[in-house]
């Protein structure tokens, strides 16, 4: 077992929903802890910084419109197997697919509103949190 580090965003359709407190409560809830968080309004640039591996989709547009369209949550995450763990307790990308229990079955709404974002390998994590986070704002 490895300790390791994730990064997540809470969107602005769960933020809406007054759902922050109930996903992190399910973060830590799945054994995992915050070491950085921060409440912001994306801007374009930001959006489509953080989201440029997704530019040529036909669905980069929408994505880059729906993440600065209200206040998000930005989280820096650590626990055992953490990429995985997160993973597990989002469900998957489709809230419509995702089974009881998860994050994205309880306030996700489709694959675009899916009300949370988790990276998707430990390298993809170490560039999403320095991406939102000086080192100095980890504790
Ligand atoms: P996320 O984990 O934040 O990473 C990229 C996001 O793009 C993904 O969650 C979805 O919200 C969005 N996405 C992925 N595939 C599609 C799709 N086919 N149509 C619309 N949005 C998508």
């Amino acid at each position: 077992m490895s300790i390791e580090r994730t990064f997540g965003i809470v969107k602005p359709d769960a933020v809406a929903k007054g759902a922050i407190g109930g996903v992190i409560q399910m973060i830590e809830g799945a054994g995992l802890r915050l070491l950085g968080v921060k409440l912001l309004k994306l801007s374009q640039a930001q959006a489509e910084g953080f989201y440029a591996v997704h530019k040529a989709r036909p669905f980069f547009g929408d994505l880059v419109r729906f993440m600065t369209s209200g206040p998000c949550v930005v989280m820096a995450i650590e626990g055992e197997n953490a990429v995985t763990r997160y993973r597990e307790v989002m469900g998957p990308t489709d809230s419509k697919k995702a089974p009881a229990g998860t994050i994205r079955a309880k306030f996700g709404t489709d694959i675009e509103k899916n009300a949370v974002h988790g990276s998707d390998a430990p390298e993809a994590a170490k560039g999403e949190i320095a991406f939102f986070f000086a080192a100095s704002e980890l504790v």
